[in-house]
């Protein structure tokens, strides 16, 4: 299994944040995770449009861009635009994911759906067919630096029988407190794009961070 590592920009220090992306990257960092918030699908606002269309500028990595946002079908194009590589929405934020699934692949990115810890796998069979990555939340969307939640490993081992079942190829993305210590239950489980922000982005030692995941990566 390939696996992806994929650093929550969450964590960055926003006013260097060329510079803590790059260096994510110089650790071996392929994708980078770019968490939207509006302040109402969560109790929190982080960045939008503007910032990704900056950093898109200053970045060649592959931008997996998640919407914590309700109705995000209003803004795929516009995120699409800006420079997004893929597409996540939250199953609890909209009920169109054809529409955005359409405009998704028609730019020729990639799209997924993201489950918060209270959704279970099942209601997302009849959407698998339209997903190029399924993201299992294994905190609770809107803040980083929480604990992760293993018992999300139920969700992420569903998801990866249905893959079988239906031969399908998505990825399984796990996001939420993942550390060196615990990323082995997440691979395990069956998750190959790992997001981590707070393990990822320390100030002096992001590269060195990035590395070690990718070193773990080659002894799973
Ligand atoms: C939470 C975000 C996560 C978060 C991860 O709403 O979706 O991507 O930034 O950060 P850590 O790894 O610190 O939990
Ligand atoms: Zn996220």
């Amino acid at each position: 299994m390939k696996y992806i590592l994929s650093p929550s920009i969450l964590a960055a220090d926003f006013a260097r944040l060329g510079a803590d992306t790059a260096e994510a990257v110089k650790g071996g960092a392929e994708w980078l995770h770019i968490d939207v918030m509006d302040g109402m699908f969560v109790p929190n606002i982080s960045l939008g449009i503007p910032v990704i269309k900056s950093l898109r500028a200053a970045s060649d990595a592959f931008f997996d861009v998640h919407l914590m946002i309700d109705r995000p079908e209003r803004y795929t194009k516009a995120f699409l635009s800006a420079g997004a590589d893929l597409i996540c929405v939250h199953y609890e934020a909209t009920e169109d994911f054809e529409t955005i699934a359409k405009d998704v692949h028609e730019a020729g990115k990639l799209f997924a759906i993201a489950l918060k810890p209270a959704t279970p796998a099942g209601v997302l069979k009849p959407y698998l067919h339209l997903c190029d990555m399924v993201l299992v939340m294994t905190v609770e969307p809107g803040f980083g630096g929480q604990k992760f939640m293993a018992d999300m490993m139920q969700k992420v081992e569903a998801l990866s029988k249905m893959r079988d079942e239906m031969s399908l190829t998505y990825h399984i993305q796990v996001d939420g407190g993942i550390n060196l210590e615990n990323v082995g239950v997440a691979t395990d489980a069956g998750a190959n794009v790992i997001v981590a922000g707070s393990a990822v982005f320390t100030p002096g030692k992001t590269e060195e961070n990035a590395c070690s995941f990718i070193k773990k990566f080659k002894t799973i």
